[in-house]
């Protein structure tokens, strides 16, 4: 039989509450499919600070490296806010990345059939089949370029520098023309190359790498519009690549279409099947330890690692349509409203629910 061994990093807030319940859907997948996993438990973020006085422990390092991929909860919380920038929870995260070259972050915006009332957008505006990819440059950008803080004339300054090379926006574009390969054709890269120069070289370097794939239809967007497109008309998305910290932004965004950002999961990968698997809200400190997160958003990440990753993508698509049949009956509290026609249900009973509905097709 074949077995999977996956690294998982729990972190903080409701990391433990929702990885866990990933972790049972995978289980209960693996039973059903034919295969087996093993899970090595390592620290990450906040966790490891307290326990190792660092955001990032080498073993925690080298656990992934080992592992056919990784697992992700969420880090971070007021806890750990004070410390300076390069020792908090969010630099465990970056490290983490960085260290495994994980440059490209998928981060699917679909809205499943039974939650289109969720959606803030009126139906019309949400259309029949909301499915956006949002491609991300994960390792470079403004999250790692040179930073400081200096004084200037006696009044204290800092300072975080956005800087792209060509190699790292060839291989992102790349990544995102592959994509929208397999999907409808259609490539809308954002920046904002009215103001800055590296979203100059952003543009030139993706229309120089469109011309290698002509059967698909390449527009330029400035992202504050594309902030404003979005929420006016969703559907005239296919797939968006944009920077690292564009790409932050425009997904949480493009998540709260899809009626919750817990339910929008993502991939983070590096051009080879190897992947981290992580939701795309964050350790909610608000709601930890009360069994009310969406668990959907990591339960989603771990169809996309099967998709991605293990190459077991019959077993992703049972995932994913045990999570549709399961929000016809059941919702938790960020995607319920009380005439939704489901019953409100806590992120454990999510869990239970979702893995008592995967199948073989
Ligand atoms: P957040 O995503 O944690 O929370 C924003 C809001 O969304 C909160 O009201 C929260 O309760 C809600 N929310 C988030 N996930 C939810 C879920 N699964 N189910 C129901 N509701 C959910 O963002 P924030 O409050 O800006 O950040 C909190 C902490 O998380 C910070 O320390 C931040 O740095 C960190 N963070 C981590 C990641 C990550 O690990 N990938 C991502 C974003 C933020
Ligand atoms: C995310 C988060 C992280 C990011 C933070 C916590 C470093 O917001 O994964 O979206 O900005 O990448
Ligand atoms: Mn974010």
């Amino acid at each position: 039989m074949k077995e999977y061994r996956i690294a998982v990093l729990e972190g903080d807030g409701i990391g433990p509450e929702i990885v866990s319940e990933a972790v049972k859907v995978l289980d209960r997948t693996a039973q059903s499919f034919g295969f087996a996993v093993s899970y090595e438990r390592s620290l990450l973020g906040g966790a490891a600070i307290d326990a190792k006085k660092t955001p990032l422990p080498q073993k925690t390092v080298e656990c992934c490296k080992t592992a056919d991929s990784v697992l992700l909860g969420a880090v971070g919380g007021p806890k750990w806010d004070a410390l300076p920038g390069n020792q908090r929870p969010e630099a465990g995260l970056l490290g983490i990345r960085k260290a495994l070259g994980l440059y490209a972050n998928l981060r699917p915006a679909v809205i499943f059939g039974p939650l289109k009332d969720a959606s803030p957008l009126k139906s019309e505006v949400v259309g029949e089949a909301l499915d956006i990819m949002v491609v991300r440059e994960l390792t470079g950008g403004i999250y790692f370029g040179k930073r400081g803080t200096l004084e200037e004339n006696g009044v204290k300054a800092a300072f975080d520098t956005e800087k792209y090379s060509v190699t790292e926006i060839e291989r992102i574009a790349h990544t995102a023309f592959d994509l929208a390969r397999k999907r409808n054709r259609r490539l809308c890269s954002v920046d904002k190359a009215n103001v800055l120069d590296s979203s100059r070289l952003w543009r030139q370097t993706v229309c120089r790498v469109a011309e290698e794939y002509a059967d698909v239809e390449l527009s330029h967007m400035y992202v504050d519009n594309c902030a404003m497109q979005l929420v006016r008309n969703p559907a005239q998305f296919d797939v968006i690549v944009t920077s690292n910290m564009f790409g932050d932004i425009l997904s949480d965004e493009a998540s709260m279409i899809s009626g919750s950002i817990g339910m929008l999961a993502s991939a983070s990968l590096g051009g080879s099947g190897f992947g981290l698997y992580e939701p795309i809200h964050g350790s909610a400190p608000d709601i930890a330890g009360m069994d009310v997160a969406n668990p959907l958003a990591t339960i989603l990440s771990v169809a996309m690692m099967l998709r991605y990753s293990l190459g077991e993508p019959e077993a992703a698509q049972a995932i994913e349509d045990a999570v549709a049949r399961a929000l016809v009956t059941a919702r938790t509290r960020d995607i319920y409203s009380p005439d939704c026609g489901a019953v409100l249900i806590s992120c454990h009973e999510m869990g239970d629910l979702v893995a008592s509905l995967v199948r073989p097709a």
